[in-house]
This record gives structure tokens, C-alpha cells and sequence, in this order.
């Protein structure tokens, strides 16, 4: 979603703030536009990916030592140049970008053009420009600190004004803002991505924070103007991690990266000796744990397949009685809540404003929150009574992989450790850690479908429709298949219980639908079965992912991808690499931007 990099210093802001920008391009956007400070503010900004923008700025460079850019990703008003940031206020006072969402933007927008201020574009962010530039007289941070209370809906800001050259201000609500620190220059960034290689360290701000930043000083204060206590962290940053290697695109990398994921989430998690796991960052103790009777998982998209997925383990595992909720409905429903709930979130991102209110409304209603997130210093890690980061390394490509992998891994540790406090015995605990132990290899040898899978890929990128059907623990990977192929193909798809297609999704199935069938190593096998001649008797075409002990299957189906041998529980992860690389290849003979599908965006900062 929409992203911000400022900068002042002694270089020139341009490279420096492109290549910021650039970094963030992941996050999914529709526009982009640049400004900065030379005697007067220059604006650049161009529809489309950064390329063109930075096509613009080399035919047409700015100049100057401080300014701010953005990526935008829609909201209010098309996807035209007008409506691109930054926007510019009063006449060219100020100028602003801005990620969230101005709920009040109208009623705003009427008094400021009572005033006289002329609006060039269709967005809420041009109000809050043309307001700080009424508020301006002898004091940049005074004006915005002055324009924040009449601002309803959530922000993430970036300001300068030539009449204070070498100043950018910055304040935050509800949506990220990082400030980091060089030498004798300082960054504004709505994600810690874009600074790597520039800040060594880096000052999260929070909500109601202003920043103010010149080349030799920062300070971070309150709304009104006292300093607040602020904890600077060394930012960590891998130059790998914003590289594609030798792969031809980020989603790609990130599905080879998924053996050495598992692995990561597992180091150092691992209590062989008592057959369990422990976490350090829990903040939960045995007593608190063992209380826990009920636990309520909260999350969207892939992360919200994940908590299905944990919904069978903690049953299964800990025999918890668990409840997944979409962030966006849980944040504003009101269900009785008993005491010994726990609240878990899950999130790649830890940014995602649904599933952030979500854990907020449940931490003020008294429950406890616990955070499963990938980003150390986002929002939800912040917020969070305690958590489990999933180590996978940053996560370019907008549909999740690798995260999802390492989510599911750390809720099947989670599971373990609690089950162990319950009734799961020494030596079923015992048993879990070393299957876990073992996927790395597993997960390697899974891999090898990749050839299989691009060829079938061929046979089907046609079909503009398809159904993917699981039951227990492939009912979620289902849904994920359905939803990767979506989001990356374009092409429609549907999740279902294998079981659930006769009352309705079967009206579908002709021969130009195939159906993916995802076949358990389980007590459901025959019934699976059962549903697959369904399909097949209809004329369907019926692609099998089926584990490589299952000599049955194959006669039955048009194409089969056999995957490794593993428990029930694990079929998950093992499942998971095919149907990526199905959505993968799908999309690239489409022709399609798989690491950039158009309208998402990798972290969803509005509502
Ligand atoms: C967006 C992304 C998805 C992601 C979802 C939840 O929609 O495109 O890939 O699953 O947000 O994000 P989170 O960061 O909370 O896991």
C-alpha cells in the first residue's frame, strides 16, 4: 500500500529518495510522485511503476538536499497524475504526503475553499496540505502539530516547506512511520525497508508522535510539543533480502527459500529434552498457559488461511477449543469474550490495519494479545502483550509464501507447547519435533515438483475458472490455492470443502473447469475419493496433488503431483509448494506482474 521516504541531509535528496522509494514498490501502488526543497518546492509525478517516474527525473532531475516521496495506492479519487502525491498547499507553502485514510476530508475540504484554497485533485491528503499551509505562519511543526486534532481517520505524514528549507516533519496515527538516523542526515519511511544500506539506526514513532528532522539533529515529541521518551533500534538489513538472485521474480525466490524458513522458525524453539517447545517472548507463564481455555485467532488473506490451519492443530494438539475470526469483521463485533480467552493475531506484515484494531479493541476490552508477525518493530510487534516473530526474512512478493510456511510452523510449535502442558504425552510431543525437524528436507525434496507443475501449468493457464478442494487440514490450503491463483493470476478461483461443492460450486464443473484436488493422507481418504468421482463423473478436469504413497489415485485423475509422505498435520506445508508454483507458472504464461498484481497490496494499511 501506499509508501513514504523522506530525507534531508548534505547529498541530493533525489537518488537517495528513489532508491527508497524503490524499495517499497513491493507494497503494491498505482502512482508515485516526488518533491523537493530548492529555494522553492519541485514536484515530479507520473501514473504507473517507479520506472516512469524515474524516467521523468532523469530527463528532468530536481535539485536540492532534503525532500519526500510516495508511492500511491488509491483511495479517494482515480489513479491519475493529479491525484498522485505529494500535494502541494496554500500556493506552494507546503507540501504533503500521506498515508491512510481522512474520514472528514469533505467536510474540510468545504471550509478550506470558504477560505479561498483551490483544489487541484480528488484526494482526502490535499486537505491536510492546504490546512497546514492555513496554519502556517513562523513555525513548520507548530502548523502541522495545529492541523493533526482537526484530522478524524488515520495518518502517516511527511511535510516540507521551502520557507523552512532542510526540515521534514512527520507525524503518525495509525499508520507506520520509522524514523532513521545517518550522519549528518537523517530518513522518514513508512516501512524500515526503504532505509537499509542508509540509517544504521532506526526510532519507530508512534501513534500521536510528530517528527522533526534537519541533517545534524532529530527529535520525536508528543502532540503537544514535549519530548517523548523514544528507543532506537539498529536497523537489521540483508542486501540479499532486496535481491532476486538468479531467480526471475522475488515470489519465486521466496518459494525455494521455504526449506531454510522452516528451519529458521524452528532454531532455538526446540525443548527436546521435555518433548515441547518454548518461546522467549510469550510473556505468558506456566500458570497463565495452562490457564488458557479458549483461544480466538484473528487475521486476513493468507494469514487467515494460517489460522485455520491452527484451528486443527490446537485441537488436535492442545485440544484448546479455538475460534478464526476475519480481522475485519472481529474488530467490530462484540462476542462474550470469557476471561481465560487468549487473542491471537497473525500477521506477515504486522501492519495490516484490520487485524491491528482487532488485537487494540481486544486489549482494551482486558484480553490478553499475543502477536504471530514476521516485521521485528511493526506496529502489531509493538502492540502486542507478547509474541513469536517467524524469522523469515522480508517478504517481497505480494502473495505470501514463505510467511504463510513460517506461520504455520510456529502454530504447530505454539500447538505442541501447549498441548504439552496438557494432555499431549512425552513421547507424541517427542515424536512432532522430529517431523518438524525433518521438513527442511522434506520440503527440499518437495521441490522437485517444480518441472511437473510448470508443465501442467501449460496444459491448464487456459481456463479462465477453477475449484480447489481439500477437506480438515487441506480445506484452509484450499482456500490459499484459490486465493494465490487469484491474486497473482487474475484468473477466478474457488476454495472449497472437497464435501461442500455438491451444494452449489459443482454446477461449475464442466470441461473446461478443472478442479484441483488436494488428497489427504488421512481417515477422509475415501470420502475424498467419493467427492473426486463426483467431479470426474461430470466431465471435470481433476488435477491430484496426493502424497507419494498413494499408487490409487493416479489411474482416477487427468494429472497428479505427488508430494512427499508426511503426517496429516504437515500435509499443509507439503501441499503448499505446488499450489504456489501452480498460481506461479499460471501467471507468468499470462503474462501477468506476479510480484506486482495490479490493485493489492503486499501490507494493507486502511480499513
Ligand atoms: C494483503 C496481502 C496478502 C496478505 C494479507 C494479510 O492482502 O496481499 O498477501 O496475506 O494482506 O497481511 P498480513 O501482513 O497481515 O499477513
Amino acid at each position: 500500500m501506499c509508501g513514504i521516504v523522506g530525507f534531508t541531509g548534505r547529498r541530493e535528496a533525489q537518488p537517495i529518495l528513489l532508491e527508497g522509494l524503490a524499495r517499497l514498490e513491493y507494497r503494491g501502488y498505482d502512482s508515485s510522485g516526488l518533491a523537493t526543497v530548492n529555494g522553492k518546492l519541485y514536484v515530479r509525478k507520473t501514473v504507473g511503476r517507479i520506472a516512469a517516474l524515474r524516467k521523468l527525473l532523469g530527463d528532468h532531475p530536481l535539485k536540492g538536499n532534503s525532500g519526500i516521496c510516495h508511492t500511491r495506492w488509491a483511495t479517494h479519487g482515480t489513479v491519475t497524475e493529479a491525484n498522485a502525491h505529494p500535494h502541494l498547499g496554500g500556493k506552494g507553502e507546503v507540501a504533503v504526503v500521506h498515508n491512510g485514510v481522512i474520514e472528514n476530508y469533505d467536510e474540510l475540504k468545504r471550509q478550506l475553499e470558504a477560505q479561498g484554497f483551490q483544489f487541484k485533485s480528488q484526494t482526502d491528503t490535499e486537505v491536510i496540505a492546504h490546512l497546514v499551509a492555513s496554519l502556517l505562519s513562523d513555525d513548520l511543526v507548530d502548523a502541522v502539530r495545529k492541523a493533526l486534532p482537526h484530522l478524524k481517520g488515520t495518518y502517516a505524514l511527511a511535510v516540507v516547506s521551502p520557507r523552512f528549507p532542510g526540515i521534514v516533519v512527520g507525524a503518525r496515527l495509525g499508520s507506520p512511520l520509522v524514523v532513521g538516523l545517518g550522519d549528518h542526515e537523517n530518513f522518514l519511511a513508512s516501512d524500515a525497508s526503504a532505509l537499509g544500506g542508509f540509517a544504521q539506526r532506526v526510532v519507530y514513532l508512534e501513534d500521536r508522535q510528530l517528527c522533526v528532522l534537519t541533517p545534524d539533529k532529530w527529535e520525536i515529541c508528543a502532540a503537544d510539543r514535549t519530548s517523548a521518551d523514544v528507543e532506537v533500534h539498529t536497523l537489521e538489513w540483508d542486501a540479499q533480502d532486496a535481491d532476486k538472485a538468479e531467480f526471475e521474480h522475488f515470489m519465486l525466490k521466496e518459494i525455494y527459500e521455504q526449506p531454510e524458513v522452516i528451519r529458521r522458525a524452528l532454531a532455538g524453539r526446540l525443548n527436546v529434552a521435555e518433548a515441547t517447545a518454548h518461546f522467549d517472548g510469550l510473556n505468558l507463564d506456566a500458570r497463565q498457559l495452562g490457564q488458557i481455555d479458549r483461544i480466538i485467532m484473528t487475521a486476513c488473506g493468507t494469514s487467515y488461511h494460517a489460522a485455520l490451519i491452527g484451528e486443527h492443530l490446537f485441537e488436535q494438539f492442545a485440544r484448546i477449543p479455538v475460534e478464526v475470526e476475519y480481522a475485519s469483521e472481529f474488530r467490530y463485533r462484540n462476542p462474550p469474550i470469557e476471561k481465560n480467552t487468549i487473542i491471537v493475531g497473525i500477521t506477515q506484515s504486522g501492519e495490516t490495519a484490520d487485524t491491528l484494531a482487532a488485537l487494540r479493541e481486544s486489549k482494551r476490552k482486558g484480553q490478553r494479545t499475543i502477536g504471530i508477525c514476521n516485521v521485528v518493530g511493526s506496529s502489531i510487534a509493538r502492540e502486542v502483550d507478547g509474541g513469536v516473530f517467524l524469522h523469515a526474512g522480508p517478504e517481497i512478493g505480494v502473495a505470501s509464501t514463505k510467511a504463510f510456511i513460517a506461520q504455520v510452523t510456529v502454530l504447530t510449535l505454539l500447538a505442541v507447547h501447549l498441548g504439552r502442558m496438557r494432555h499431549l504425552s512425552h513421547q507424541a510431543g517427542g515424536r512432532i519435533l522430529d517431523e518438524l525437524q525433518a521438513m527442511p528436507d522434506i520440503l527440499r525434496e518437495t521441490l522437485k515438483c517444480h518441472d511437473q507443475v510448470a508443465a501442467i501449468a501449460d496444459k491448464y493457464h487456459h481456463a479462465t475458472n477453477m475449484l480447489y478442494l481439500g477437506r480438515q487440514y487441506l480445506f484452509p490450503m484450499a482456500l490459499e490455492g484459490a486465493l494465490t491463483l487469484k491474486e497473482i493470476s487474475y484468473n477466478h478461483a474457488e476454495g472449497y470443502p472437497a464435501a461442500e461443492m455438491k451444494h452449489g460450486p459443482i454446477a461449475l464443473v464442466d470441461e473446461n473447469t478443472p478442479s484441483v484436488f488436494l488428497v489427504p493422507h488421512s481417515s477422509v481418504y475415501d470420502k475424498v475419493m467419493s467427492n473426486l468421482e463426483e467431479i470426474k463423473a461430470r466431465g471435470g478436469p481433476i488435477i491430484a496433488i496426493a502424497c507419494a504413497a498413494d499408487t490409487h489415485v493416479e489411474a482416477k485423475v487427468d494429472d497428479i503431483i505427488h508430494v512427499p509422505s508426511v503426517p496429516e498435520y504437515l500435509q499443509p506445508l507439503v501441499t503448499a509448494i505446488p499450489l504456489q508454483l501452480l498460481a506461479y507458472h499460471i501467471a507468468l504464461l499470462r503474462g501477468c506482474d506476479i510480484d506486482k498484481p495490479r490493485n493489492l497490496a503486499k501490507s494493507v494499511t486502511v480499513e
